[in-house]
């Protein structure tokens, strides 16, 4: 363990221990960095109460206790800890992350199986933005988790099912099969959903046909399976698309969307009234999980069959966790879903808590994506009104990526290439770098800057470190140091790196990729100050001083490389 942080916790959790007993081992020493020194402890004071003893006197028994620390431990003013690291263990301990292929990132001994869902668009109608923040922050989670050495399994729960492929189906035999295929492949899902939900409210026939459809679809009829199979590949095609421009890691093997639980259904249902675990209310079959209550406190129903026998999202979620849980042996389930969608995944968990399908020791977390807003606050859309088009959009960042790269003389592939990195990091990261729950404004201008925290910026950060590289002759992976510490802007860039394996371990531990991404904008602007300050080439440069310098270079590369890697945020050599 080399996170300062953590180190410091620990220590003075033994501290608290040794000076007022076991109990106080667990006690949180309230650590932040400070101004006024590397780190700053608040536990004395909010221990005061309880001990019965005045703050001043509280912090200095602990910092009695902590005499063999690497550093210096003062108290101040009321009550505060003071702590500053000393030069040697900073430089040997960024010295022994140098060495570490992994950077201090820790590989977990007992990996666990991590099942998430995430994507999840709707075959029946357009990907939106949504769908983009839930697959990006996925992504993330899922690249970190087999980086800590868990093993993922991704479920691209798609929207594949239900009454609405009855008309779609009808519609393409309307249309014919080529031109079908041909409009779904194209992304244009919204209008064909439109065109067929026409002629399904106007025209009795083809309401007559799409229901009839939607009957012998129920029942997998092979003739309506092969036109399901027709409309759903072409769509899947057009997902790929997105998939592929994103730089996203789900495959077709990934797929495992709402028609794969068509068959387990009724069997769900059936178990569940029979083990009375869910009860007919108005006709239709519902469990009530307690503690869901209305406005006028009755129980509310978690639905798992309408009164017309039909199921519904609720069943087949019911049939995921499932699944989940007893077939693919998850440890932890992740559900990367619309914040909307917070109720249907409460009394979805605590549901499947009372049937017994999702036990204790299985760890189930929906990671609330926050919704993207257009400039006027509202769910984003074009200026028509019309949702956007994603590969559309795409697009449109990769060329205006290409104007904040203009005045370089690349040629056109690598040009190409570079834009197409920084319009899918800057799209990415403006996804990722906000807390996944909260709402954000899409906004061009402000995810393509290059300063402030854009993914722009990080890239162009890790570019430059490159571009020292290529200046100095040097290969990044031959600047192995010693590093020392000299000038501050040396040991401030020291310190931060040595938090990069925390960073990455409370990313996947609390579902958080912002948390990484702004520990990442931390370290390029230390970086930043200490190249302005610390000349690394220059002729006059020391030789021993090059080489420690070269590999602070070095290591601040491979934490900004692997750190953006495992955001999925791509790393342009040149920019
Ligand atoms: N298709 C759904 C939507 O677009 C998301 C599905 C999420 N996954 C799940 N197991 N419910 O809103």
């Amino acid at each position: 363990m080399t996170d300062p942080q953590l180190v410091l916790t620990e220590r003075v959790q033994q501290a608290l221990g040794a000076a007022f007993g076991a109990e106080y081992t667990d006690a949180d020493p309230l650590i932040r960095p400070s101004q006024f020194a590397d780190y700053q402890a608040n536990v004395a004071m909010s221990l005061s109460k309880r001990l019965r003893r005045a703050p001043r006197e509280v912090a200095q028994e602990i910092a009695d206790r902590l005499a063999d620390f690497p550093g210096t431990v003062e108290v101040s003013g009321p009550g505060f800890l003071n702590i500053t690291l000393s030069d040697d263990w900073i430089t040997a301990q960024a010295n022994e992350t140098l060495a570490d292929p992994r950077a201090g990132v820790a590989q977990t001994g007992s990996p666990q199986i991590v099942v998430i869902d995430y994507s999840a668009p709707n075959a029946a109608k357009e990907m939106h933005v949504g769908h983009l923040r839930t697959t990006i922050v996925g992504d993330a989670l899922a690249r970190v988790h087999e980086h800590i050495g868990n093993r993922v399994i991704r479920q691209n729960h798609l929207g594949d099912w239900g009454t609405p492929f009855g008309m779609l189906i009808e519609h393409l035999l309307d249309i014919g099969e080529k031109a079908a295929v041909a409009q779904l492949e194209a992304g244009e899902g919204n209008a064909y959903y439109q065109a067929a939900r026409a002629k399904f409210d106007s025209d009795p026939e083809f309401n007559r046909r799409a229901r009839s459809r939607v009957v012998t679809l129920q029942a997998e009829e092979p003739e309506t399976m092969r036109l399901w199979h027709i409309f759903m590949n072409a769509t899947v095609r057009y997902f790929n698309k997105v998939y592929t421009q994103l730089g996203v890691t789900l495959t077709d093997d990934d797929i495992a969307g709402e028609s794969m639980y068509n068959p387990v259904l009724a069997q769900v249902c059936d178990e569940l009234q029979e083990r009375g675990i869910a009860v007919i209310s108005d006709g239709a079959l519902c469990v009530f999980p307690p503690g869901f209550t209305g406005r006028e406190g009755q129980p509310l129903p978690f639905m798992i069959r309408k009164s017309d026998g039909g199921y519904g999202y609720a069943t087949t979620d019911m049939a995921t966790i499932r699944y989940r849980v007893q077939d693919l042996k998850a440890d932890r389930l992740l559900y990367v879903i619309g914040a909307t969608q917070a109720q249907h995944m409460s009394m979805l968990f605590a549901s499947a808590r009372i049937a017994g399908w999702l036990p204790d020791h299985v760890h189930a977390e929906h990671v609330q994506i926050g919704s993207v807003l257009g400039s006027d606050g509202k769910m984003f859309k074009t200026r028509s009104g019309e949702s956007v088009k994603l590969l559309e959009l795409l697009d449109e960042a990769e060329v205006r990526a290409a104007e904040v790269i203009r005045d370089s003389d690349y040629g056109d592939e690598e040009r190409r290439e570079i834009a197409h990195a920084v319009g899918m990091g800057a799209v990415k990261y403006a996804d990722l770098s906000v807390s996944h729950d909260s709402e954000y404004v899409f906004d061009f201008d402000r995810m393509l800057a290059l300063t402030g925290n854009t993914g722009p910026y990080l890239q162009y950060a890790q570019a430059r470190i490159r571009s020292i590289f290529r200046k100095g002759g040097v290969d990044p992976a031959q600047a192995t140091g010693p590093i020392v510490i000299g000038h501050p802007a040396e040991r401030a860039l020291a310190l931060r790196l040595l938090g990069f394996g925390a960073a990455v371990a409370e990313m996947a531990e609390n579902s958080a990729p912002h948390k990484l991404a702004s520990y990442l904008f931390d370290t390029a602007s230390a970086f930043t100050t200490f190249f302005e300050n610390c000349p690394v080439l220059k002729s006059d440069v020391d030789p021993a001083v090059r080489a420690s310098r070269l590999a602070l270079c070095a290591l601040t590369l491979r934490v900004l490389d692997t750190g953006l890697g495992l955001l999925g945020v791509p790393v342009p050599d040149r920019m």
